[in-house]
């Protein structure tokens, strides 16, 4: 084998030859068509030496195991390239048919992460051991990205696992397992503490197994579980479509269909037929718009943004070591939390003692939980929760190098709150607010350091949520943005970087979103079929559900301070069909949402037990409605086109700031990629979507008139891009 081969063959003199993964032109392995050339080499070699070989082993000399398919192909791929996909999911089956049935014991040595295209890799083989290490992930994330695993990974884990199984704990949810996880649910054979135990493992199958074959390669071999051809899992069967369906809420998600689809198909014949039908369905999805929506979104985009796209580059990184959390109540005491799982020391400061700890023990009960399910240990535990020290005394946050302020939502209280401490804090300490409306720029007239003032918007609960949304203000130093990008990278949230302004990116657009729900009830069409358009559409919340939730007093108290800020800047507000809608509930029959007992839904102890029965009497008109896809489609574009508007105003920089935020932070339906991708992926590109704009625009009000950018956009026919 020659060194530019992405395979490398090393053997020793006791006949077992390592196959080393190594693409010498990327940092990590990928089904790329060298790999490809290589791997057919190798199996070329391996066959025609077949008589010296006794065993062999698969392993990588990269950090990562295999990284998966080629996304950078994948994503270009249309309708007229399915010949040529079809043709190279058969082909990267075969070669790992051939693999598996050399007659000689093959093991796969996990050094690393193995998703995807890693994973089916080892999945052909007889025998997998993982290396213990953090960056070990094993799994099938492909459902992620719309896509179905393509190169046998449906096919091979639904007869080692059995289809429930194989659906259930690797398909259809795309989890990435630990070493020790990937062991429990059955994915791997072994896991190994180091390098050289992993590989003596290896030998010792070898050893062990000199005519390895894989079990459904035995006489006799039945998928464990059974398949539809037993009249017993067959009657079980329609449960799965009618769950899934459930799940999805009509979503047009079509990857888990297709998984669903091809497990069973492919359970009903034999293993070379059923590589048929997994390569037909993963075509399908590889060549239709969802996967390249869910691949530009979660894959590049999220790259992008992690990597620091959208941070200052010239100012080196720096770690926080000790944080100063203000405010220990819901927010402050979730972002306690997150701040002290990374390693960073925390002083969380409330107004009393008591009030801090009371922070400091949510951190406790989501440590129990933790503990209860085996996710951590004793003495993790432990560990961490000395990391938070409570206090209600200023002159405990001597020494903290950032400091995260979370008191109540009150221009005079933040900025006591900072002149309380900015002396005590390290001098070039980092100052963030976490809050949600307040404008960055007049919080930070409140400190002496302007410059180092940014906004950091944590998202609720903050334990769950990856999202962190860093607001720019005016006087806002290039070092602090970098500063805060990396505290966020820190706790291993994805950040998003936004400029000063009302309701920043996230806050304004959902606001759309909950507006356009709104005002469909006022024009009196049928509130279950509201709930329905947005459930159909994707949205993980029902808008009037999510409204309720968050309280209808809410979108008054924004609409009063937008009002006036924008009264005082000489502009004229403009009102939204949906106040009067808002304003009824709440004044005329005193329905404020869940908190307050009673709002577009019925609760009971808190419960929700189904729509308010009034809304039909006094909102509904008689012989009202629109087709349903309007319905979903203002939802949609009400959110885009507002985002559109944000890129013009300069508050969003980055598309892929816009998509991962909208994906990540408010719920926009994940198989559209984010605001800005469902602009690019719709029916006729950004020009059909602005087609689209002005019938919305003239059915129903000059809110959904095409933005300039938009149009020009359209006309030079350019997509939204980095
Ligand atoms: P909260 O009411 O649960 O907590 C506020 C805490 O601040 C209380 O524990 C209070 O005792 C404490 N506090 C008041 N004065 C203080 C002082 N002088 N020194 C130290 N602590 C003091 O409020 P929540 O929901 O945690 O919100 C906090 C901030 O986060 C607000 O600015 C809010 O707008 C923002 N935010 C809230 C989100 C949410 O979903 N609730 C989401 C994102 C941001």
């Amino acid at each position: 084998m020659s060194e530019s081969t992405t395979i490398r063959w090393e053997q020793d003199g006791d006949g077992i030859v390592t196959l080393v993964l190594d693409d010498p032109n990327q940092s990590a392995n990928t089904m790329n068509a060298a790999f490809a050339d290589s791997l057919d080499a190798v199996l070329d070699r391996l066959e025609a030496e077949i008589e010296q070989v006794r065993g062999i082993i698969v392993t990588s000399a990269k950090k990562t195991f295999f990284a998966g398919g080629d996304l950078r192909d994948l994503i270009r791929a249309t309708p007229g390239d399915a010949e040529r996909v079809y043709a190279g999911s058969l082909r990267i089956k075969r070669r790992l048919r051939r693999l598996e049935t050399l007659g000689r014991p093959v093991v796969a040595a996990i050094n690393g992460a193995a998703l995807g295209g890693g994973y089916e890799i080892a999945l052909a083989c007889h025998h997998r051991v993982a290396l213990d290490t953090p960056g070990t992930k094993i799994g099938l994330p492909e459902v992620t990205l719309g896509l179905l695993p393509g190169g046998g990974g449906v096919v091979r884990t639904v007869r080692l696992l059995g289809i429930t199984d194989a659906l259930l704990k690797v398909l259809l949810q795309g989890r990435q397992y630990s070493a020790d996880r990937a062991l429990e649910a059955g994915l791997i054979h072994e896991v190994a503490p180091d390098r050289d135990a992993m590989l003596a493992a290896a030998r010792a199958f070898i050893e062990a197994h000199p005519e390895a074959k894989q079990p459904w390669d035995m006489p006799g071999y039945k998928i464990p579980g059974g398949t539809p051809k037993n009249p017993a899992f067959a009657a079980n069967l329609p449960a799965f479509p009618a769950n899934l369906a459930k799940q999805l809420a009509g979503a047009p998600y079509p990857a888990p269909r297709d998984i669903l689809a091809a497990a069973v198909e492919g359970s009903q014949v034999d293993i070379d037929n059923a590589a048929v039908i997994e390569a037909r369905y993963f075509t399908e999805l590889a060549c239709g718009p969802v996967s390249k929506n869910m691949i530009q979104a979660f894959f590049f985009d999220m790259q992008a943004v992690n990597s620091g796209a959208s941070r200052p580059k010239d100012v080196p990184f720096r770690q926080v070591t000790k944080v100063a959390v203000l405010g220990a109540g819901m927010m402050g005491a979730g972002i306690a939390y997150s701040c002290a799982r990374a390693g960073i020391d925390v002083v969380l400061k409330d107004v009393s003692p008591e009030a801090a700890e009371r922070g400091k023990a949510y951190s406790a009960g989501l440590l129990d939980k933790a503990l209860a399910k085996g996710r951590t240990t004793p003495e993790k535990r432990d560990a961490l929760l000395a990391r938070i020290t409570p206090t209600a005394d200023p002159a405990d946050l001597a020494g903290c190098d950032a400091v995260i302020e979370a008191v109540f939502e009150d221009v005079a209280l933040k900025h006591k709150v900072f002149q309380e401490i900015q002396d005590v804090v390290a001098p070039d300490a980092l100052l963030c607010s976490n809050t949600s409306t307040l404008p960055i720029t007049l919080l930070a007239e409140g400190v002496r350091r302007q410059g180092d003032f940014i906004g950091l918007h944590f998202f609720s609960p903050v334990d769950r949520m990856p999202l962190v949304e860093i607001i720019r203000g005016e006087r806002t130093g290039d070092e602090a943005l970098a500063r805060a990008f990396d505290l966020v990278r820190q706790i291993r949230k994805t950040p998003i970087v936004v400029n000063d302004s009302r309701g920043f990116f996230t806050s304004r657009v959902i606001g759309h979103f909950i507006n356009e729900g709104v005002a469909m009830v006022g024009e009196g069409l049928a509130p279950a079929s509201i709930e329905q358009a947005a459930a159909q559409a994707g949205y993980p919340a029902k808008v009037l559900s999510l409204l309720d939730e968050l309280t209808l007093t809410l979108p008054r108290k924004i609409r009063r301070e937008t009002r006036a800020a924008v009264e005082a800047a000489g502009g004229t507000w403009q009102e939204h069909p949906a106040d009067q809608v808002i304003d009824r509930m709440v004044d005329e029959f005193g329905r404020p949402g869940r908190s307050g007992g009673a709002g577009f839904y019925d609760y009971q102890d808190g419960r929700r037990t189904g729509l308010w029965p009034g809304l039909a009497e006094h909102f509904a008109k008689p012989g009202a409605q629109i087709p349903f896809r309007d319905m979903q489609e203002r939802m949609l574009f009400a959110e885009s086109l507002d985002t559109v508007r944000l890129l013009e105003e300069g508050v969003l920089a980055s598309v892929a700031d816009a998509n991962i935020g909208s994906l990540l932070g408010i719920g926009f339906p994940g198989w559209t990629g984010g605001v800005l991708q469902y602009i690019n992926g719709y029916e006729g590109g950004v020009a059909g979507f602005t087609a689209r704009a002005r019938e919305l625009a003239a059915a129903y009000g000059e809110r959904f008139n095409p933005p300039a950018l938009l149009v020009e956009k359209a006309e030079r026919g350019e997509r939204f891009t980095d």
